[in-house]
């Protein structure tokens, strides 16, 4: 339906004549609103649409008629013809704290991470200021890419005071974060100490869009210990938004943080939300427990490729499956690369059991819609919020602009298709979070945004130095204990002759 600019300057006068009872109203007009509807579970689509905010919430949404008792207050008036609105990007599971490292990994393999990047290691190169303006930057990295909301997994909890950065670094961003403090084996800061500072900084944050979560990954290392104990005790509390725990088996051994592990610890069937991470080694029970109990997974399509996980059958649990970045400094940062990754890399793999059987396939097996509902919808499913990621009435403003005449989007019919397959984040034109702006007209609206550069840019120097004057780590032996031994890999040519055109990192 056609919205006219008489209608809608009726509609503002009405509005404005209407008792002034909330100053923060914005009215998006004009644009195709990809929503969400919860009677087909599907997103509808509306042409011409009218998406009212009103503080951090989504109002209501048409296609052009004027509703009957708006409520009333000023409104600003955005004009979005042209434009594709869909929900904010949610990211369930990354390292914010990690940004520092920008460009060092782009070869690292999972090994070579843990001795050179992890939580294991990373301590000594981070005073509180670089793990706060690190942790900072990365978020403005991905707020300018449309993600909204973040499970960050906070492993930089070796002092209060880093742990304390992180945090502060979290609130100051802007993006909504469910921030999963780390409890991990430290010297001299143990996990009783963690798990009080954790119930100190639960009751101290007073930001509404940071949710104080659980991180845990040693169900594998002490599952009848203290520490585990404690952990699951403080998750039965009920006070912590999410737990988040990394999940990969094979050779590398972390199963006990399976499905199945928390399961055995008694948290996995309660009512706060559980993301495991990767989930990499799910097995047909774990994927039952995961449904039965409603819980999620997070498949990290680029990292899980980039490092190894592997993800064998991930595309058969995507029911209960959201989708995160990881360690971004290494890859991508936006969940929109995640979304396509995923989306082609399942259609080979689903392909390819017909194609070895020597038939022609003849059906696409996965959707631009399922894998919209995958980075937005179901993203918020896992954290516990059907308020997040989706456009509907009630649910939190948290919304992505895009321009649909960018030379990659231009032409499109659908705006899902175009979103998924055509788009990049160079065409996000807006981003709001909780009703607010924080990107406008293709630049993040940051109070000294040039300050935050310089500042992360001298963190990331010094820091950068430091690692490059580490030399590499041998890969010799065994594995971290595991017992498993290193193998070696098939190394790639695109040189014709002699040299494969590897090279070094020019870093
Ligand atoms: C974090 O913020 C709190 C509250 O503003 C402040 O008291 C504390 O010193 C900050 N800590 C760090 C490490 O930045
Ligand atoms: C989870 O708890 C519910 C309610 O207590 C129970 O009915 C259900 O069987 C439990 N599921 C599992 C997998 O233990
Ligand atoms: C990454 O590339 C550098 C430069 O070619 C090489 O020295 C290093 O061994 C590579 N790292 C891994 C883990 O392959
Ligand atoms: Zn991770």
């Amino acid at each position: 339906m056609q919205f006219h600019e008489a209608a809608l300057s009726a509609f503002v006068i009405f509005y404005h004549a209407a008792v002034a009872a909330c100053a923060y109203s914005k009215l998006l007009t004009g644009g195709t609103i990809v929503a969400y509807d919860e009677g087909t579970r599907l997103p509808k689509v509306i042409r011409d649409g009218l998406l009212l905010i009103r503080e951090d919430r989504i109002a209501w949404i048409s296609d052009g008629a004027l509703p009957d008792n708006v409520a009333t207050g000023d409104v600003e008036v955005i004009d979005c013809t042209d434009k594709i609105i869909t929900p904010g990007f949610i990211d369930t599971h990354r390292h914010g704290w990690q940004t520092v490292f920008k460009t060092l990994g782009s070869n690292t393999t999972l090994a070579e991470y843990f001795s050179r990047y992890s939580a294991l290691v990373a301590r000594p190169l981070f005073t509180p200021e670089d793990l706060y303006i690190s942790q900072l930057a990365g978020i403005h990295e991905a707020l300018n890419a449309g993600v909204t909301t973040i499970l960050d997994h906070a492993h930089h909890t070796w002092t209060r005071e880093l742990a304390a950065a992180g945090l502060n670094a979290s609130v100051d961003s802007g993006a909504r974060i469910f921030w999963a403090y780390t409890f991990q084996n430290v010297e001299n800061f143990g996990i009783p100490d963690q798990i009080s500072q954790w119930r100190e900084l639960s009751s101290a944050v007073s930001s509404k869009l940071t949710a104080l979560s659980i991180a845990y990954d040693d169900f594998a290392n002490s599952p009848e210990g203290a520490d585990t104990l404690a952990v699951v005790n403080l998750v039965h509390e009920g006070n912590a938004a999410v737990l988040t725990t990394h999940h990969v088996e094979g050779p590398w051994m972390i199963e006990e943080n399976s499905p199945e592990g928390l399961h055995r610890v008694g948290i996995l069937n309660s009512s706060t939300p559980i993301v495991v991470s990767h989930a990499a080694s799910l097995t047909p029970r774990g994927a039952q427990l995961l449904r039965s109990t409603n819980q999620h997974i997070s498949i990290t399509p680029e990292s899980e490729m980039h490092y190894g996980h592997l993800h064998p059958a991930s595309h058969l649990i995507l029911d209960q499956a959201s989708l995160g970045v990881d360690t971004h400094f290494a890859f991508s940062t936006d969940i929109l690369t995640q979304a396509r990754m995923w989306l082609q890399t399942t259609r080979y793999r689903v392909y390819k059991n017909t194609l070895d059987r020597w038939e022609i396939p003849v059906g696409n097996p996965f959707s631009v819609n399922q894998a919209f509902l995958l980075a937005t919808r179901n993203g918020g499913l896992a954290l516990g919020r059907k308020d997040l990621g989706v456009i509907a009435p009630d649910a939190k403003a948290d919304i992505v602009v895009w321009d649909g005449c960018s030379p990659s989007m231009l032409g499109w019919s659908d705006p899902i298709a175009a979103v998924i397959l055509h788009a990049s984040v160079g065409d996000i034109e807006h981003v709001l979070v909780d009703g607010e702006f924080v990107k406008r007209d293709g630049k993040l609206v940051i109070e000294g945004y040039k300050g935050v550069q310089d500042r992360f840019l001298r963190s990331a120097k010094r820091i950068q130095g430091l690692l490059k004057a580490t030399p590499l780590p041998q890969q010799e032996g065994a594995f971290l204990g595991t017992g498993y031994p290193y193998g070696q890999v098939m190394e790639i040519d695109v040189q014709r002759g002699e040299g494969t055109g590897y090279g070094p990192i020019y870093a």
